[in-house]
């Protein structure tokens, strides 16, 4: 008896199994996903990968204030907690020696004003803000122009 209550639940739990796995099979087929961009989900759209790409030059900044773009590649160079690479050619102590401009004096200046000699935590991941320049197309059509070149 007891088995019978057991083999008859397993019974009902794998019917029921099987019934949601149709229907749920019948629900995807014709209908047409859309992500919120409007294109199709299963369409690339992975930007080039910009840390290793080296486009030579130097691209003018897109509006006053943006942080210039990174010249160089910058995939061997680690910044985590501890370690900043980027540190040892831009720092103001070392950059002369790498023939590498000076970080500015923004970067010497903590939240609350104060200057200091080693760059500010503030600034301490510096690709937070730049990014290395690339031949990259607008993943999405956008209407941006810099403020400059608005009559
Ligand atoms: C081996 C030395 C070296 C390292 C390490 C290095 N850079 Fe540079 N960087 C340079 C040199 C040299 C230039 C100037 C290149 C030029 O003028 O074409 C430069 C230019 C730049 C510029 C452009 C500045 C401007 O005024 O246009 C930025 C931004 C920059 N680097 C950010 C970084 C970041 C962020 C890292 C770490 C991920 C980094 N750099 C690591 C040597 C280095
Ligand atoms: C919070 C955003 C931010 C972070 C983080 C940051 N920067 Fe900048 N950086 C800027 C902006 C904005 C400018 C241009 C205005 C200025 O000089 O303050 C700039 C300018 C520069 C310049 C050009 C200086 C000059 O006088 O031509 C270099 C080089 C540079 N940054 C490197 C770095 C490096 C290396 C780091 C990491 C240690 C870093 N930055 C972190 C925003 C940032």
């Amino acid at each position: 008896m007891r088995s019978f209550v057991i083999a008859a639940a397993l019974g009902v739990a794998a019917l029921t199994f099987a019934v949601g796995s149709v229907s749920g099979q019948t629900a995807g087929a014709g209908v047409e996903l859309k992500s919120l961009r409007g294109t199709s989900p299963t369409q690339d759209l992975d930007p080039p990968d910009v840390a290793r790409q080296n486009v030579s030059g130097r691209f003018d900044r897109a509006y006053r204030q943006q942080p210039p773009l990174i010249p160089h590649q910058i995939d061997r160079y680690q910044i985590d907690l501890k370690a900043n690479q980027c540190l040892g050619c831009h720092d103001w102590s070392v950059a002369a020696k790498n023939g590498a401009p000076t970080l500015s004096m923004t970067h010497y200046q903590d939240r609350d004003g104060r200057q200091t000699d080693t760059v500010a935590g503030t600034r301490w991941f510096c690709t937070q803000c730049h990014v290395p320049q690339a031949e990259a197309k607008e993943l999405v059509e956008n209407t941006f122009r810099p403020s400059q070149t608005v009559k």
